[in-house]
């Protein structure tokens, strides 16, 4: 291929940016030409396309957000968004496609290659909810954040003798939680992967404090319910001090992490390697400790693996 693009879609992750420094580094190490398609599929779909060169994205690797821009297209769930999107690539004569996104964006790469350009997806998700890769782009910068404001608000609960519930996000996945409830010393994990019971967390709370412990933080996946409707179920049962904090945006800024970027870097590289032998339908990844990469549909297709073995260490050892 002599001319190839690339975008990013969905929700950003801290670590977009140097996915996009390894796809232009390494397209054009090999005589490609990088075209930057802004604001994801909807870029696409208008036309909204600026050539990358190897300057232009110099010293974008330690930087958050994403210098192209992301967005969520409805329009390309349809036929007709399809068809201007191909149009768009031909239009600009783009041999092939990289899409850095997540579950969502990988379908529209799929539809693109079946539609005759070839497309790799790259996992850029701060949720780890992709079955294929053992993590995805971003999730540990995000449960870096998300450990360290837990930490921050523990600072605060400790004065005051308050418990706080703390939504983290992940959408349906409870990673993000496990993890950085784990690293912040969470009292209870509440995910969506494992039942639980809310009267029994009350008891253990009052078990607690019959104890002399007055604090406690409850790391909460947003799939798992919602923070504040949480707090306030326990706070009228127990009848102590509770409060609620939404972490929010804050989990997908900020600097992302040195393992974050290497991974971008060796995810990057071989999505050029596959686009070098005008390979699409695939999606690069992590697993055990290499890079590899699986066709979109095997890959979506997969059932998510939580690790339930961790999560119940860590309860155990939490006496939860
Ligand atoms: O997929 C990443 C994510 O941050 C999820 O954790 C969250 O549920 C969702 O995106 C929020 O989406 P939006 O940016 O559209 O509010």
């Amino acid at each position: 291929m002599k001319k190839i693009a690339v975008l990013t879609s969905g929700g950003d992750t801290p670590v977009m940016n140097a996915a996009i420094f390894g796809v232009v580094r390494a397209a054009h190490n090999k005589g490609m030409q990088v075209m930057g398609v802004v604001r994801g599929y909807a870029g696409l779909i208008e036309g909204e396309l600026t050539e990358l060169l190897p300057e232009q994205v110099e010293y974008i690797s330690d930087k958050g957000g994403t210098i192209l821009k992301s967005a969520r297209c409805l329009e390309m769930l349809t036929d007709e968004g399809r068809a201007k999107a191909v149009q768009t690539l031909k239009d600009f004569d783009i041999e092939g496609l990289i899409v850095i996104g997540g579950d969502g964006s990988f379908r529209g790469a799929q539809v693109l290659t079946n539609l005759g350009v070839p497309a790799i997806g790259i996992p850029g998700t701060i949720d780890n909810d992709i079955a294929f890769t053992d993590y995805t782009l971003g999730f540990f910068t995000a449960i870096n954040t998300a450990a360290q404001e837990i930490s921050k608000i523990r600072t605060t609960m400790l004065s005051h003798d308050r418990i706080c519930v703390v939504e983290v996000m992940g959408r349906h996945c409870g990673d993000m939680t496990l993890y950085a409830g784990i690293a912040s010393e969470a009292d209870f994990i509440l995910i969506p992967e494992v039942k639980f019971d809310l009267d029994d967390i009350c008891r253990e709370i009052e078990e607690r404090f019959a104890r002399g412990r007055e604090v406690s933080i409850i790391a909460m996946a947003e799939g798992a319910g919602n923070a504040e409707e949480i707090a306030d179920y326990i706070r009228e049962k127990t009848g102590r001090d509770l409060k609620h904090v939404v972490l929010g945006y804050t989990q997908r800024g900020g600097e992302p992490t040195v393992f974050d970027r290497v991974l971008a870097m060796q995810m990057s590289a071989r999505a050029i390697e596959l686009m070098e032998q005008g390979i699409g339908g695939r999606v690069v990844g992590i697993h055990e400790n290499k890079i590899v990469d699986e066709e979109i549909n095997t890959a979506l297709a997969m059932p998510l693996k939580f690790d339930y073995a961790l999560y119940e260490q860590y309860c155990a050892m939490m006496n939860y």
